[in-house]
């Protein structure tokens, strides 16, 4: 078994988060995640109603598995109702990431509720410490979905050299070894978002999990044309990771010109209500050309931690 100050902290057996997704990591996601001993969360946007956040803890949460809830801070000075239904819902980590975590710590933990923070820069780091954020999450740009532009490895070790609080690593983390290379880094824990992108559990379409399952590692783009497309005040320092398809092929690099053409962003606000992967988006990162069955998350994450502890253990067999 694998224990870091993760597991300790969330009594976990294995050092695995899963990442909250918008629009994938529901409660079935999460409960999955969590069933295996992992930490499952849930993703929530500014699009979510409290309702749909209310019913989704409930599911975790019904069966008595520990889990989080992952909000965006740039949504939430518009949206306080997310925060209180988070509170509400009572969950053991709320991940508070794009954005200045400050505000949102103190109420959190005055519900006795841990706070992780996605962080993409040393200055997020020193921001998120200085605002008593318990989890720093290092994001590297390998990552699906937003995300910023250092790569995992040299901010992770940034990120470490800063603090004594846990450090987990998010991005590019899809096997056993990738796991075993970020805890022998010194994460305390992995945070995997694109791995579980073809889980029966999840709440995206059947055409997106066979899209993720067809793609290679090499066919991601990191863009903010897909969110002028559908209007999106996301931050400009944060684009999404997402697979390359014929909208992105048209529009990326050109997003001034997108703004002023409605017809070609109806194209990514029809896609995303049909659910056409050639024009919607499908948020996936760098190690998707890893992910190529169907499968439950529960066994996406028993099996990434019997790697990694295989992994790990031929790591040790090198000291001799
Ligand atoms: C489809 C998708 C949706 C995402 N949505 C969110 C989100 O709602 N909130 C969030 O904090 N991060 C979100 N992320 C980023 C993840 O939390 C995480 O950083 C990322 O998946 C880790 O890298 P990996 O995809 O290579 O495992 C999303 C990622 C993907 C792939």
């Amino acid at each position: 078994m694998i224990t870091t100050a993760l597991t300790h902290r969330f009594g976990l057996t294995t050092p695995v988060i899963g990442a909250p997704m918008a629009g994938v990591a529901g409660g079935g996601l999460a409960a999955a995640v969590s069933l295996a001993g992992g930490l499952g969360t849930i993703g929530i946007s500014g699009k979510h109603g409290v309702d749909f956040l209310a019913e989704q803890c409930a599911v975790p949460a019904g069966s008595g598995m520990p889990f989080g809830v992952g909000l965006m801070v740039w949504t939430l000075a518009d949206r306080p109702d997310l925060l209180e239904a988070t509170i509400a819902a009572r969950p053991d980590l709320v991940s508070v990431s794009f954005g200045d975590p400050a505000p949102y710590v103190g109420p959190l933990h005055d519900a006795g509720i841990a706070v992780a923070a996605q962080v993409n820069t040393v200055a997020d780091a020193r921001l998120a410490l200085d605002a008593g954020v318990d989890v720093l999450v290092a994001q590297g740009t390998e990552a699906g979905g937003h995300t910023g532009h250092r790569s995992l490895l040299p901010l992770l070790q940034e990120v470490l050299a800063l603090t004594d609080r846990p450090v987990v690593a998010a991005g590019g983390i899809v096997t056993g070894r990738g796991m075993a290379a970020a805890l022998a880094a010194g994460a305390s824990g992995v945070w995997i978002g694109t791995a579980l992108l073809s889980c029966t559990e999840g709440l995206n379409s059947a055409a997106a999990r066979e899209r993720v399952r067809e793609a290679t590692g090499e066919e991601t783009v990191l863009t903010r044309a897909f969110d002028v497309a559908e209007g999106l005040a996301w931050p400009e320092r944060w684009p999404g990771r997402a697979l390359v398809n014929d909208f992105s092929r048209a529009w990326h690099g050109r997003e001034q010109e997108l703004v002023d053409d409605p017809d070609a962003r109806q194209l990514v606000v029809a896609g995303r209500e049909t659910g056409n992967p050639v024009t919607a988006p499908v948020y996936a990162g760098e190690a998707v050309g890893l992910v190529t069955t169907e499968r439950s998350a529960t066994d996406v994450v028993r099996d990434l931690d019997a790697a990694a502890e295989q992994a790990l253990r031929a790591v040790a067999r090198l000291l001799g």
